[in-house]
């Protein structure tokens, strides 16, 4: 026979809603298609952005969180162009999703595979309390449901523009936070982006390849 499972709602637990699929580092999360947005017109999401510090304790939804990160670095074209510009095509900017209260993703550190739309968990845990340790001790680090981490990767893109690579990859990361931001507005969250850390802190908290270096901080959550 088959038993049902309970009924999954926002005041259960936090630990029965998680899939236990993705609750090991190394696991992977295939996230749910993102959807067409059509609560809010692009006009309205640029009027609602604002930065947001205050976040309740009510959970975001994988639905919401697979919708931004699609808008940050969604594949829009056969030949691999994303929702944000690069130069040169290089895409140098790598995202992370550091996950603490997100219905469907388990409180981690993950990796976001921009062709697969997945997850992978690097590390497991709520890290959302170190981390606004990291930064300085915003609270609003803490208070929020999740992060997306930006790190830039400098190999091809200095190989290609040399001296200029530093500000290309900067830039690019702004219109990712832009992105980011924008779509955050359109689902009715609320988003900041955080630019104060210590980097050899961050590092630690959140180990990274080498060869790559943390350029921004871009928070979400319910207002
Ligand atoms: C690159 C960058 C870094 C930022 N870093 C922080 C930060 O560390 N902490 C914070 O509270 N706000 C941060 N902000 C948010 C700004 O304070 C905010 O955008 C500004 O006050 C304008 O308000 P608005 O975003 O609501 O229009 C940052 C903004 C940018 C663009």
């Amino acid at each position: 026979m088959k038993v049902p499972s309970p009924a999954v709602t926002s005041n259960t637990p936090r630990a029965l809603r998680l899939p236990k699929a993705a609750a090991v580092p190394g696991s992977k999360l295939k996230l749910p298609e993102p959807k067409a947005s059509r609560d809010a017109t692009l006009r309205l999401a640029l009027e609602r952005r604002r930065s947001v510090r205050d976040y309740s304790a009510e959970p975001i939804t994988v639905q919401q969180v697979s919708q931004m990160l699609w808008a940050a670095q969604g594949i829009t074209a056969p030949s691999g162009l994303r929702t944000a510009p690069s130069a040169g095509a290089v895409f140098p900017v790598k995202l992370y999703l550091v996950a603490s209260r997100v219905d469907g993703i388990p409180p981690g550190f993950y990796s976001y595979d921009v062709e697969e739309r997945s997850l992978t968990m690097l590390q497991e845990g709520d890290k959302q309390e170190l981390l606004s340790k990291v930064c300085m001790d915003q609270q609003c680090v803490a208070d929020s449901a999740c992060a997306l981490l930006l790190t830039a990767w400098y190999g091809r893109v200095r190989r290609e523009f040399g001296g200029a690579a530093e500000k290309l990859v900067l830039l690019e990361a702004g219109h990712i936070g832009q992105n980011w931001h924008l779509q955050a507005a359109a689902l009715g969250l609320g988003s900041i982006s955080i630019g104060k850390w210590d980097t050899t802190a961050m590092k630690m908290l959140l180990p990274m390849p080498r060869d790559e270096e943390p350029v921004y901080l871009l928070l979400a959550g319910r207002p």
